[in-house]
């Protein structure tokens, strides 16, 4: 078992990472003094699989347990859904004390946890992600939300979890598209924070599937990213300034998921032509070297990420859509660029010229 703490003063929580982390749960929570009543919020799929065994432990452990399923996927994540949490907590007379349970992926957290920050004004909030990307990315440093019908987790909070419980077993059932997604986030820690991770990811033979993975790359691939992630948050909880550049990849990332409608690419892949985008934006700026790049790209490639975009994107229509992005600031666009592996900047001294160039250098041959 591994246990990394992320550090928040007062809202300091651990992360623990262990194959039978789903059994330990409860433990934790009674260590922590959390009140009985837990609601589990859940997707039906993600529920079938471990939804037993959670209730299990955590109501022989003695807790009170009620559980809300919201449908899968990305079309959910709204007020609305919410509300219906609201609803559950009500008719089970959910109390302060009381605990609100995220079991399943990046959306599930994200909701789970807004719902946690506004209930009563704040219950209890656990997080136990079943995807890749919520394991290393969205079950750690209290960013909660849902979409608003005209943009992405516009709605939101930020509510740190008073624990996160991964267990990485349940990547097992996780079909592979997902798996190479949440891998685009791991080599992101490499590029931006841990050029150790980025060197073990060079040196694995493959990383397109948890098959080839074998045990200890998989622990080290969740430990040191989320020791990253854990990092980053506890020296910049509110993305006042550091936080900030674990957006890299994602400024163009979120233009190509946009302008495909959230269609075409999962969040991860197009994270992943994002961060190919960047680093011709750092090459041609002079502040990385091709050869780095090169090696970025590289390791992108072996997990079988996309590094391309269809032909018939609009380059303008990205730039348009990048000036309205949350990531903007006093109306320019700010880009998180590489200078090494290991180690970023964050600027707003790219010309449109060089992101043309760049998105251009990203788009499919016809
Ligand atoms: N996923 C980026 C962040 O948590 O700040």
């Amino acid at each position: 078992m591994q246990t990394i703490t992320v550090n928040l003063a007062e809202n300091s929580y651990d992360i623990v990472i262990a194959p039978g982390s789903l059994e330990q749960l409860s433990s934790r929570m009674k260590e922590l003094n959390l009140g009985k009543k837990v609601l589990v919020v859940s997707n039906p799929e993600i529920f079938d699989y471990y939804g037993k065994a959670t209730i299990q432990s955590l109501e022989t452990a003695g807790f009170e347990v009620c559980t809300h399923l919201i449908p899968a996927g990305e079309t959910h994540k709204t007020l609305q859904s919410i509300e219906k949490i609201y609803d559950t907590a009500l008719e089970n007379y959910l109390e302060r004390s009381s605990t609100l349970i995220a079991l399943g992926g990046g959306v599930i957290g994200d909701m789970t946890g807004f719902a946690a920050a506004t209930w009563l004004r704040g219950v209890n909030f656990v997080q136990v992600p079943t995807s890749l990307l919520a394991i290393v990315d969205a079950s750690v440093g209290g960013k909660t939300g849902v979409n608003h019908p005209k943009g992405k987790n516009l709605i939101g909070a930020f509510y740190q979890p008073k624990l996160v419980a991964i267990n990485p077993l349940v990547l097992k059932t996780l079909p592979e598209r997902e798996f190479r997604a949440g891998m685009a986030e791991v080599i992101k820690y490499g590029v931006i924070w841990d050029a150790d991770l980025f060197a073990k990811l060079e040196q694995a033979e493959r990383l397109d599937s948890l098959d080839y993975l074998g045990e200890e790359l998989l622990q080290t691939i969740i430990t040191r990213s989320c020791q990253a992630k854990a990092d980053v948050v506890s020296k910049d909880e509110k993305e006042v300034g550091l936080r900030a550049i674990l957006n890299y990849g994602h400024t163009i990332g979120h233009a190509i998921e946009s302008l495909t409608e959230y269609e075409l690419f999962i969040h991860g892949e197009a994270i992943a032509i994002g961060m190919v985008a960047a680093g011709k934006i750092a090459v041609s700026l002079g502040i990385w070297t091709k050869e780095e790049a090169k090696r970025q790209d590289d390791v992108i490639i072996k997990t079988k990420l996309p590094t391309k975009i269809p032909a018939d994107l609009d380059t303008e229509a990205i730039l348009e859509i990048l000036k309205g992005d949350k990531k903007v600031k006093a109306s320019k666009v700010r880009f998180i660029l590489p200078t090494k592996i290991g180690t970023v900047t964050i600027t707003d001294k790219v010309t449109p010229e060089i992101i043309t160039e760049a998105i251009k250098a990203v788009i499919s041959e016809h």
